[in-house]
């Protein structure tokens, strides 16, 4: 079940010009409840002028500290972001879903881990939580992070960057490249390209003494670096990403097209969630299952309904299903039959999901 609780505003500050901080009150009866990993996220819901709107972020804060923070980016016309930046204040009450995710990786305070994150802007915010996490618990970790920023001025979380480089003095390394604003080092001047990779991997980065890489921002550069890594001996399973999605693909426009011809009237599905069973027959109305289930008066947790988010997951348990678009989901977890409801194409007469995954 889409399962929400209301959260008080702790606390909410401008990180930089155009990124609030928001902080949550959890109650004591809610802590277990809200209990997260480095690298998960928060769903969030609004009722904004009468529209149930929903967005998932990153919590920015690390576990360790006992707090949830999550920054949000406004984005021009983005009714979430706009609301959050422009009308939100301390004291009032957002809802929220439990934590999910599974972004990080576990923290093992015995390895010796060397640890790599590539960011672009608002992508940091979950490395700044993975990074906090796996520095203080492991004590021989080391975090290089490369982060992209349009001018020196947009850097979210500078400061907050610099003290932690401070206090793990050694074992963080910061390389700030900024797009709109030149240095006198050419190399930290504008995106990942071949030049630059091929410096940072000759000067910076030691491929075979990595054991994971992070990447987090627009889909163009989180599948050019990991490709260019990979491609130079990086084993794939080490590359970790959560992408921006700014268009799609040629590819992915075929797919949903030719989905969206897929004929699924009168397709039996039965919706595994909480333990109980709720079944419904398909109509014209929506080609996926998660608008098909909320139509016929299910309640799922969803937020993007994009394919990005991740929060509609569910497992295939009986029948087949193809999804229009998938940007949350990795291989692994695609062969194990997860798949996101949002984008779940029925291709066969019936069809049985579990959303308890
Ligand atoms: S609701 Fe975000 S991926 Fe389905």
């Amino acid at each position: 079940m889409a399962q929400f609780y209301k959260l008080k505003i702790k606390d909410i500050y401008k990180e930089t010009e155009d990124t609030s901080v928001v902080s949550f009150e959890i109650p004591e009866n809610l802590q277990d409840v809200f209990k997260y990993a480095q690298g998960q996220h928060l769903t969030l819901k609004a009722d904004i002028e009468g529209e149930d709107v929903r967005r998932s972020y990153s919590l920015c804060s690390s576990p360790i500290d006992k707090e949830w923070k999550v920054a949000v980016k406004l984005i021009p016309e983005g009714k979430f972001s706009t609301y959050i930046n422009e009308r939100l204040k301390a004291g009032d009450v957002l809802e929220a879903m439990a934590p999910s995710g599974n972004f990080g990786v576990p923290v093992e305070p015995k390895a010796s881990k060397n640890y790599l994150f590539f960011a672009a802007g608002s992508g940091i915010t979950p490395m700044l939580s993975m990074i906090k996490t796996h520095l203080t618990k492991e004590p021989n970790a080391t975090c290089k992070l490369f982060y992209v920023n349009k001018t020196a001025k947009s850097i979210i979380f500078k400061e907050e960057l610099e003290q932690m480089r401070n206090a793990f003095f050694g074992r963080l390394e910061i390389y700030y490249f900024l797009t709109k604003e030149r240095r006198d080092i050419e190399l930290f001047n504008g995106r990942f390209d071949d030049d630059k990779m091929k410096v940072l991997t000759k000067t910076f980065i030691d491929i075979p003494d990595t054991s994971e890489v992070f990447l987090c921002g627009p889909e163009k550069m989180v599948n050019y670096v990991s490709e260019y890594l990979v491609n130079r001996g990086l084993p794939k399973e080490l590359v970790h990403f959560e992408l921006f999605v700014t268009g799609l693909s040629e590819e992915d426009i075929k797919r949903a097209e030719r989905l969206a011809k897929q004929n699924v009237e009168g397709v039996e599905v039965t919706i595994v969630d909480g333990g109980k069973e709720f079944a419904f027959t398909m109509t014209k109305e929506y080609d996926n299952i998660l608008d098909a289930a909320l139509g016929a008066g299910a309640d799922l947790p969803f937020a993007c309904k994009g394919g990005v988010c991740s929060t509609c997951k569910c497992k295939v348990v009986e029948g087949a299903v193809e999804m229009k678009i998938n940007y949350a989901l990795d291989d692994k977890e695609v062969s194990q039959n997860l798949v996101l409801s949002c984008q779940a194409v029925p291709t066969t007469d019936k069809v049985v999901v579990d959303f308890d995954v």
